[in-house]
């Protein structure tokens, strides 16, 4: 998506060989006629796709897969990473091992959400390892419902997120891939 590749030029900044901060537009601020586009362009992805449902995780992924659910005409759900006060029982919860923070978490979402009839889309901001699309991938196998697609906004192509994804046979679409952050700068793949 060359209006996203763009904007990672002009305010990305790489922070390590592994790290690229985007706060401008993504992670703090957010750009909402960008997030418009992400939305627009994750939606003629997966337009033929039959998504009755998005879920994405908290903070980060809920700006651009609200943006996509805007377009496809379907609910947005955002697993919580902590239990809420209304938001107690009746949970599908699963564990995240952060690679990148060297700790692990739980992400839940209420089972009245998910059935077994939803084709689901799972969207995220980055993928790095892939940890958090596969607890994602977890809790839609748990309700026994579909995992129709994952759509991420940056991938870093040089972790290996993508490739245990399609391993595990799920379509991953990328908007941005970023091959290296090498020397300070962001390379992009093809
Ligand atoms: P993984 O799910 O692909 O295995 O990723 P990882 O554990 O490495 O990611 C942990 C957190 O760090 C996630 O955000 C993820 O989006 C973010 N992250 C990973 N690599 C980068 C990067 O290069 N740049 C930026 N800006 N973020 C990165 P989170 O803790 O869930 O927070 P939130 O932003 O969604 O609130
Ligand atoms: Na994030
Ligand atoms: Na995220």
């Amino acid at each position: 998506m060359e209006l996203l590749k763009r904007k990672i030029l002009d305010e990305g900044i790489v922070l390590s060989n592994q790290v690229l901060k985007v706060d401008s537009f993504l992670n703090h601020q957010i750009d909402p006629l960008l997030m418009q586009a992400i939305g627009k362009t994750f939606a003629s992805l997966f337009r033929e796709s039959a998504i009755t449902k998005i879920i994405t995780i908290e903070s980060s992924g809920i700006a651009p897969a609200v943006m996509a659910g805007l377009e496809l005409g379907v609910p947005v759900i955002f697993a919580r990473k902590r239990k809420s006060l209304t938001l107690q029982d009746d949970l599908y919860t699963e564990k995240v091992y952060s690679f990148t923070k060297k700790e692990e978490s739980e992400v839940s979402i209420s089972r009245k959400l998910v059935s077994p009839v939803d084709r689901v889309l799972l969207i995220d901001d980055f993928l790095a390892n892939g940890e958090a699309a596969l607890a994602m991938a977890r809790i839609v196998e748990q309700a026994d419902a579909t995992v129709a697609g994952i759509g991420i906004v940056i991938e870093k192509a040089f972790q290996n997120g993508a490739l245990k994804l399609k391993e595990q046979g799920y379509r991953v679409e990328s908007l941005a891939r970023v091959a290296s952050l090498e020397n300070g700068s962001v390379e992009f793949a093809n």
